[in-house]
């Protein structure tokens, strides 16, 4: 049985994390096939929009696997943690654009996996948060960095700091979501939401995204510069001058 699966229709891959009965926790093995899955998909120029979900109704994933970590050694450690900033890092730079659909909890390694997806949708049933001190640790896939640069830093150290869980509504109040939908229609807003995106250019898209990320981390000027690159980029795709010429025309693409 894959710990991860994946279904494509119409441009759309929902990748979902399988492993329900542990609320989607990830040990080495998801963490490993969440990792294959997106490098695949991120090779697949079927796919235009990617969504993230967990099987189930109950969680998104409760994070980093609990009872593997209780067991594992300083160096272990360090090595888990790099298999989940790797997981965290490849979802978050693989080329097409990520919808997270927070089908319920999504607590630490859940949280930060949440957080690299470019987009989140939370059902009104979702709990967020980043509980990793309460079990003696800090967050270690990205967790520290990624929640202060979405929510600011004096929020993101009160979610660190208390551990505590936030419900879908508050996690929208601070930015954390970009929406919150009834758990019934969530997977049905992710996909109306991917469409919307997959009916546009795929270069304008992907170009935007890479802008974006490689903007957030740079100084204004760099951003600027890698912008110009991205926006050259499109004008050497044939569909851009399709797309603007339909335009001119006052036909639809
Ligand atoms: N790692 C490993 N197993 C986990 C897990 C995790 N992060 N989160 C949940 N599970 C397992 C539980 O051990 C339990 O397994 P069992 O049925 O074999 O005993 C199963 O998933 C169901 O979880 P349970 O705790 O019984 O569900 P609940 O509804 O009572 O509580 C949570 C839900 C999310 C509040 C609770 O599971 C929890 O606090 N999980 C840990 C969240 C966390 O700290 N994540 C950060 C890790 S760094």
């Amino acid at each position: 049985m894959a710990l991860v699966t994946t279904s494509k229709s119409d441009g759309i891959a929902t990748v979902k994390i399988n492993r329900p009965d542990k609320l989607n926790a990830m040990n080495t093995d998801v963490a490993k096939e969440i990792i294959q899955v997106f490098e695949t998909l991120g090779r697949d120029a079927e796919v235009k929009v990617i969504i993230l979900t967990g099987e189930g109704d109950k969680a998104f994933s409760a994070g980093a696997d609990i009872e593997y970590m209780s067991k594992i050694t300083a160096d272990e450690s360090v090595e888990y943690a790099k298999l989940g900033q790797l997981v965290t890092a490849t979802v978050e730079n693989v080329p097409q654009p990520t919808i997270a659909a927070v089908n319920g909890f999504a607590l630490g390694g859940g949280c930060e996996l949440a957080m690299s997806c470019d987009i989140r949708i939370a059902a009104d049933t979702a709990k967020l948060g980043q509980p990793e001190v309460t079990i003696g640790i800090p967050p270690g896939w990205g967790g520290t960095q990624r929640l202060m640069r979405i929510v600011g830093i004096a929020k993101a150290k009160e979610l660190v700091y208390t551990g505590k869980m936030i419900k879908a509504d508050e996690a929208k109040e601070i930015k954390l979501v970009n929406h919150v939908v009834p758990l019934a229609s969530l997977m049905d807003e992710a996909v109306k939401m991917a469409q919307q995106i997959a009916a546009n250019s795929v270069s304008g898209v992907r170009m935007s995204k890479i802008a974006i990320n490689k903007g957030r981390n740079a100084d204004l000027d760099t951003g600027l510069g890698v912008e110009l690159l991205a926006w050259r980029n499109c004008f050497t795709d044939p569909d851009r001058a399709e797309r603007m010429t339909a335009f001119v025309n006052k036909s639809k693409k």
